[in-house]
């Protein structure tokens, strides 16, 4: 392996950031990237609800609902350190491309509103961490507000997450009486000052909590603190790397990121226990990130990152060796040789031409619809990267189309938004309806707009029965024309020509399931 490799691959840190909506991820993000410096003024992250920014507005929907459909990828440096985070939208509707999202990192970072403990959306996000044995570092957020106790607050991340805790700050207080944190590592204790909103971060250096000095600066709060952290010696694990690093265990900080109080704290302990860039699995073998050829896989596809130009961008996860502006790359499912001159990097909001990339990095590729999700690059092997999902849609809509003459572009159109993978696109066996599948309602109302926006057509989406998708494999090849004569009106094919089976109610597909031994039918889809 060369030295320069080794060297890269040593100071990259590549995470993303999950949270339930309004627990604080826009805030904490912020913050990080004001450490890193790469944005300088506080709200410039932020902008985006108020409409200001110009990178985010590419579409009237994401302004007119105050959210971040899109996603992006925002390198900063800190600390010698390379951190490129991956950023996610926080809204429900759009957890698919969360899901993937969590495919291309080595760590993540879940911030946890303390005055409601954990809620759905996290839960359901930390299901899929636990499956990729990703390690989690949490940070309870919003204590200077009337947050929960901290050992319930624990109690219930335990409980919720099956995630066992390691608090590595203690706070002292919470609300309008949060004074501080305790560091339970280095046993200092770090006092918040409201009055200048936490930004002085002054640090006092107390070696002996039970000590009269701890006392004449918590008063009433040192027993409380005492008897909390004897209890947490009793109740909580030591922190383990192993532990961590399988995702068994998470380190847990506390802090309010809004008055940017414990954030550094956290910002530090994450670089110091963050996993460098891990290998990934392809069907044939594993790939080492120090492994001296290229190759990547794409994770994330988005539409409008440019309004002058009507391309698409591919974002790639590089897994091994170095990406070199203008070498050539093999798109692997196509067979085709790419030479990439044009490859993008992001650091926080702008965007340039990248010249070197290394293992953890993200880089863009801009392209006329040839690359989908899941597609791996290489330098000529025959690599495959697995364990990018496809899950089963829960809501289906018929698409209408106002004018009949329209039909090539709603084909182009709906084709092409689909394949940014947020909904997904299924034909019946027999008839020439587009059934749109999506996890989300917002997701109809994206692709209407879009439609009419992007590919000039007017379509509407009508309500169907349709509640359950499954995706079908047969044992037996050859025995797949008698199961579509027997079960056509069930049967359609997705964007990929995948057969699935598309019903009513759950019982109706499990029957036709019981009743045809070898048919086995999947709720995730493995891409690639
Ligand atoms: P999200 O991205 O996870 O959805 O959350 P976001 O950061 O947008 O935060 C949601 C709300 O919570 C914001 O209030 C934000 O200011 C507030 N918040 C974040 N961290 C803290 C904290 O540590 N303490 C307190 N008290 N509030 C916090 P907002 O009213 O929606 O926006 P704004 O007007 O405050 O900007």
């Amino acid at each position: 392996m060369s030295a320069e490799l080794h060297r890269e691959i040593a100071r990259r840190r590549t995470f993303a950031i999950i949270s339930h909506p309004d627990a604080g991820k826009t805030t904490i993000t912020e913050k990080l990237l004001l450490f890193g410096g790469a944005i300088h003024l506080a709200g410039a992250v932020k902008a985006k609800r108020n409409q200001k920014s110009a990178t985010s507005d590419w579409m009237a929907i994401e302004k007119e609902r105050g959210i971040s459909v899109s996603t992006a990828v925002m390198t900063f440096e800190y600390r010698g350190l390379q951190l490129n985070l991956l950023d996610t939208p926080g809204h429900n509707d759009f957890s698919e491309d969360t899901f993937r999202t969590l495919t291309a990192v080595d760590a993540v970072l879940m911030v946890i509103d303390a005055t409601k403990g954990v809620e759905t959306q996290t839960k359901k996000l930390l299901d899929v961490c636990r499956l990729k044995r990703t390690p989690v570092i949490t940070f309870m957020n919003k204590l200077d507000l009337e947050a929960m106790d901290p050992l319930d607050l624990l109690d219930n991340l335990e409980k919720e997450l099956h995630m066992a805790c390691t608090p590595m700050t203690w706070p002292i207080g919470a609300g309008k009486e949060f004074q501080g944190v305790y560091d339970l590592r280095d046993k200092t204790l770090n006092f918040y000052l409201a009055t200048e909103r936490g930004l002085a971060n002054e640090r006092e250096i107390i070696g002996d909590l039970t000590s009269d000095a701890a006392k004449a600066m918590i008063g009433a709060h040192q027993e409380q603190v005492l008897g909390e952290i004897e209890l947490l010696e009793g109740a909580s694990e030591p922190y383990d790397e192993k532990r961590f690093l399988r995702g068994q265990q998470t380190p847990v900080f506390f802090g309010s990121a809004k008055h940017n109080f414990g954030v550094k704290e956290l910002l530090d302990c994450f670089c110091d226990l963050a996993p460098t860039p891990q290998p990934r699995e392809t069907v044939a073998r594993v790939v080492e990130a120090e492994e001296e050829k290229f190759s990547g896989f794409v994770f994330k596809i988005q539409a409008n990152m440019d309004r002058q130009h009507r391309d698409r961008m591919a974002f790639i996860r590089i897994v091994s060796g170095v990406f070199r502006r203008g070498m050539t790359i093999r798109h692997v499912r196509t067979g085709k040789d790419l030479q990439v001159r044009n490859a993008m990097t992001f650091l926080a909001r702008d965007r340039s031409i990248v010249e070197e990339a290394y293992p953890g990095d993200i880089i863009g590729i801009p392209n006329h619809g040839t690359i989908r999700i899941a597609d791996t690059f290489s330098e000529g092997e025959s690599l495959r990267f697995t364990g990018v999902p496809n899950f089963a849609p829960e809501l289906f809509r018929r698409v209408r189309l106002k004018d009949p003459m329209k039909q090539k572009q709603l084909a182009k159109g709906l084709t092409e938004v689909c394949e940014e993978g947020a909904a997904q696109l299924f034909r019946p066996l027999i008839g020439s309806d587009w059934i749109v599948g999506a996890v989300g309602s917002l997701q109809f109302d994206v692709i209407e707009a879009r439609l009419r926006e992007e590919y000039n057509v007017d379509a509407a989406f009508e309500g169907l029965g349709l509640q359950v998708c499954r995706w079908v494999t047969l044992a037996d090849a050859s025995k797949r024309d008698a199961f579509e004569n027997a079960y056509t009106r069930d049967l359609f094919t997705d964007g990929s020509g995948n057969l699935c089976l598309l019903t009513e109610t759950r019982f109706r597909a499990d029957y036709i399931a019981e009743r045809n031994p070898g048919v086995t039918l999947h709720s995730t889809m493995e891409l690639h």
